[in-house]
């Protein structure tokens, strides 16, 4: 008998009515941690950690325009795909976000997939 791969399976992982919209929330599949957040039509899940320097995005993460803020050094994701809208930019002066940012090479934030059930919001872990 095959067991299911991680990716066909959808974690329920907070119920509906508990996510509120615009409010991050910090939850766990295993040992993995997720940031999970409503707006407006669309709920996203991602890895918790911020790629630049691990800080939990539920935590201060400011949306905007489908990306999500690190409030940290301000480096900025798309929530649909991951990609890097722009890489610890802040503070701008003296040059310390650019010299932080290159303590560690871009990489992209991982998304997961969403959707709704029974009352519950559910997760599939991407294998990226
Ligand atoms: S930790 Fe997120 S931008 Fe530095």
């Amino acid at each position: 008998m095959d067991l299911p791969l991680e990716s066909d399976v959808w974690h329920p992982v907070i119920k509906s009515e508990k996510l509120k919209l615009g409010k991050k929330k910090m939850l766990r599949i295993g040992l993995k941690s997720l940031m999970v957040v409503r707006e407006s039509s669309r709920i996203y899940a991602t890895d918790a950690l911020c790629r630049h320097m691990a800080w939990p995005l539920a935590y201060g993460g400011k949306i905007n325009d489908e990306c999500i803020t690190c409030p940290l050094h301000q480096t900025r994701y798309d929530l649909n795909s991951g990609e890097i809208k722009e890489w610890s930019p802040f503070p701008l002066f003296p040059l310390y976000g650019r010299i932080v940012g290159s303590l560690r090479r871009p990489s992209p934030l991982v998304v997961h997939e969403t959707r709704e059930l029974d009352g519950w919001v559910e997760v599939r872990l991407s294998t990226a």
